[in-house]
């Protein structure tokens, strides 16, 4: 199947007859985004999928997202085009594993990242997004010790952005921003002078580019450690001609569109997420076609992990 005109012209009239809305995330294939009735980073998304009018939401992305819409909205039909699009940080926890370390930690907060499984979201206190991340830490009472999960790069600019002293962090990461190195951003930003980077706070290399804007290497105003929404937010803003993105690849779609005056680079180009990449034209049209792969959430775990998704969408931006 090739995302033709044709194809997007019989995706939307699917969409229509089944009253369906589509979202997807900043790091699908530019046709699928194309073919949404909304692209956005994973807070935006939830919040779409709480509020939607339609009976059904297609969600283009990863079974965590499909699986936290559900959590939101039980009565609604949530539909993932390929339900093997996992996600190998939320597969770096389980719900055993928090269990043991909550046991341990007897009366701290637990904070999720939203990349996680819908039975681990039934342990946690509070969800979060990598673009409210900071605003959740902050909420909660300095006295109270945080376990923050499972994405240790995250936890570190966290940590780093509240100064927090009594947050313990899972060992988590994401395959594919781990993979981004600092040795290949800081040659990217050497060869680029003039360019500004933004970096997603899952990768590896966060840290270092803090780490080495701070020995001197280049200036830390070119650092913007950033949400994949915040990226666009931050691309629309910017006065730069150029513009280094660590992130998943996917990305580049939205920021050209969103600034087409500016040359984004990935710096890593070679950072895709192959779960991502499962959500082909052709298993959306099929999805569209057999209503087909259905999201289910046990309704008793989805009670459990309710409050803490609406935490999370009701704080910051
Ligand atoms: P955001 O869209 O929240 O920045 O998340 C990125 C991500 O890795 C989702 O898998
Ligand atoms: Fe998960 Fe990483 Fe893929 Fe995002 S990019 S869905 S965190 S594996």
């Amino acid at each position: 199947v090739e995302a033709t005109p044709e194809w997007a012209q019989e995706v939307r009239r699917l969409a229509r007859e089944r009253n369906a809305t589509i979202l997807a995330h900043n790091y699908q294939l530019p046709e699928i985004q194309d073919v949404a009735d909304h692209v956005g980073d994973s807070l935006a998304l939830s919040r779409i999928a709480a509020e939607a009018e339609e009976g059904t939401i297609v969600f283009c992305g990863v079974h965590f997202m499909a699986e936290t819409a559900k959590i939101l909205s039980p009565a609604k039909t949530v539909l993932i085009p390929d339900q093997r699009a996992g996600c190998s940080l939320a597969d770096s926890i389980s719900a055993d594993e928090l269990r043991a370390w909550k046991a341990e930690h007897p009366g701290a907060m637990v904070v999720s990242y939203v990349n996680t499984t819908a039975e681990v979201k039934a342990l946690t206190d509070i969800c979060c997004t990598s673009s409210n991340a900071v605003d959740v830490v902050e909420s909660i009472d300095p006295d109270r010790e945080v376990l923050f999960l499972p994405d240790q790069f995250l936890g570190a600019h966290v940590k780093r952005e509240t100064g927090r002293e009594n947050m313990h962090i899972w060992a988590g990461e994401c395959h594919v921003h781990a993979g981004i190195n600092g040795d290949e951003l800081t040659e990217q930003a050497r060869t680029h002078p003039d360019a500004e980077l933004f970096v997603h706070p899952e990768c590896g290399c966060a840290t270092s580019a803090l780490y080495l804007a701070g020995e001197g290497a280049f200036p830390a105003e070119r650092v913007h450690i950033l949400s994949t929404g915040g990226m666009i937010d931050a691309a629309k803003a910017s006065h730069s001609n150029q513009v280094l993105v660590a992130t998943e690849i996917g990305m580049l779609h939205q920021l050209r569109k969103a600034a087409p005056g500016i040359d984004f680079q990935a710096v890593n180009d070679r950072a895709s997420c192959k779960y991502m990449k499962m959500i082909t034209p052709a298993a959306l049209l099929r999805c569209l076609v057999e209503g087909a792969d259905e999201v289910h959430v046990d309704l008793a775990m989805a009670e459990a992990g309710r409050a803490s998704v609406q935490r999370m969408i009701a704080i910051g931006n």
